[in-house]
């Protein structure tokens, strides 16, 4: 059997419950499989060098922790600059949050070279790696020119936008040509491989084998879609831990009287939570009757607080809150509980329990394992109701959501307040299914058609370079 090596920007230690979605579901496919994680160890070393960290080696179970430190340039052009304030903003649609920064680009490669660099040592000849995410894209082409032949698959876990977008990116032809070193291509949905496939074939003139082939630059790569899942057995097992049960019934004890309306996001532009605030005032506006009976509470954990675009959201943010609740609060009734701060991981399912309403309204998200966990916390006898973005990936899944355009602030409202009003029977018909395809498609359903297909490509395949 073949090592797993995974390679992503963020690590965790695999036995304790994350935050973050790729943590989590990469924490839980290594538990699974052992093998080696390799990364950023999340320190910014002020005294370091460019392109330079020292590798860090500890065992955490069966898995190897491999990580390296960045200085503080690098993290600042790799990190903040070149994958968060360029390639973030253009692949969930915002061209216009878009900072291209040509310092950046040089950082982004530095690190990935870096990280090629620190990983070749380590690497056996068997060995399967797996790549996560848009921070390293050109990590495999940076392997190959350090004469790696293993099979390398990659998966994106933020969605693809349309060709024309991509293409405003000043380097996009030097990421297609990344993407073509990779054996394996993941994407979220069929709409990402969509676009994938036509930003290749408009910009590269790319040719489709078959089905899942594309050929362009003299590479070939296979393409597919491969939603993401939850681990819903340790989802499950954190529901009925004393944490959880805990949150659970205080929340239930706090709002017998109330109806409790549920956000958890990473504060970010593209969870859409002003338009999301904006529908709960439209709420309280439109239907009277949830004044003084409804309560949205939002937990944002802070995040890359220090990329412009994020410290303007959350200015934007505290004051609609504030307005909301000086506008409609009053001495025994806050509409709004506003939360920025991380909430333990083995808190979320008993939140999510407690709640009528979960609100998963981005404006553009990859996947969203928060919709899953929603569905996956409820009581089967009384759950509440998802209302979840049609843009959001896992709306391709979850088709018993309440699917909402979350630009639509008002349709939003609407949408809510039939959330309310949903009779027992559709909620418990529309948690059970979606509930059977949570399970079926689950994280080990994801990790094992990826690891199939990766394994079904002929190794080293790519013959072309980013550089
Ligand atoms: O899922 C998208 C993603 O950017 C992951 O790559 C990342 O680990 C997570 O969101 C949290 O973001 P960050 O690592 O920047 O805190």
């Amino acid at each position: 059997m073949s090592r797993l090596v995974v390679v992503s920007n963020r690590l965790a230690d695999p036995r304790r419950p994350a935050a973050g979605g790729l943590a989590v579901a990469l924490g839980e496919t290594l538990n699974r499989t052992g093998g080696l994680w390799f990364g950023w160890s999340g320190t910014v070393d002020p005294g370091g060098t460019p392109g330079e960290g020292a590798l860090q080696v500890r065992q955490a179970g069966a898995v190897t922790l491999a990580t390296v430190d960045l200085c503080r340039e690098d993290h600042a052009s790799y990190y903040l600059g070149y994958s968060n304030s360029v390639l973030w903003p253009v692949f969930h649609y915002r061209l216009d949050l878009a900072d291209f920064h040509t310092a950046d680009i040089d950082g982004y490669r530095r690190v990935n070279r870096l990280f090629a660099r620190r990983l070749r040592p380590l690497l056996r000849d068997d060995d399967v790696l797996w790549v996560h995410d848009y921070h390293l894209i050109p990590l495999a082409a940076e392997l190959r020119a350090l004469g790696c032949r293993q099979r390398i698959g990659f998966f994106l876990h933020i969605p693809v936008p349309p060709p024309p977008l991509l293409a405003a990116i000043p380097q996009h032809e030097w990421l297609m040509r990344a993407f073509l070193a990779y054996d394996l291509l993941g994407l979220q949905s069929e709409t990402d491989v969509g676009h994938f496939t036509q930003w290749l074939g408009t910009e590269a003139g790319a040719k489709r084998l078959d089905a899942q082939h594309l050929r362009a630059f003299g590479a070939t790569v296979r393409v597919g879609a491969f939603p993401i899942g939850i681990d819903v057995d340790e989802f499950e097992r954190l529901g009925h831990a004393a944490e959880a049960m805990d949150t659970f019934h205080a929340l239930r004890d706090e709002y017998s009287r109330r109806r409790l309306l549920l956000g958890i996001d990473r504060l970010d532009y593209s969870k859409g939570i002003p338009q999301r605030v904006r529908a709960f005032r439209e709420l309280l506006q439109r239907y009277p009757e949830n004044r003084h009976s409804a309560t949205l509470v939002m937990i944002a954990s802070p995040s890359r607080d220090s990329v412009h675009a994020y410290a303007d959201l959350r200015h934007e943010l505290e004051g609609l809150c504030g307005a909301i609740n000086g506008d409609y609060g009053d001495l025994d009734w806050m509409p709004l509980r506003y939360i920025h701060r991380t909430v333990s991981r083995r808190r979320v399912p008993g939140l999510c329990r407690a709640s009528a309403v979960g609100l998963v309204t981005p404006l553009r998200d990859g996947m969203n394992l928060v919709a899953k966990e929603y569905v996956a916390a409820q009581d089967p006898e009384d759950p509440g109701v998802l209302v979840l973005s049609r843009f959001a990936g896992a709306a391709e899944q979850l088709h018993e959501a309440l699917l909402v355009n979350p630009y639509d602030v008002q349709g939003m409202a609407a949408t809510i307040q039939a959330a309310l009003h949903m009779p027992l029977a559709e909620r418990q018909r529309r948690h059970r299914q979606l509930m059977a395809r949570i399970r079926a498609q689950d994280v080990h359903w994801w990790r094992r058609g990826f690891l199939d297909a990766l394994d079904q490509c002929e190794p080293a395949s790519a013959s072309t370079s980013a550089s």
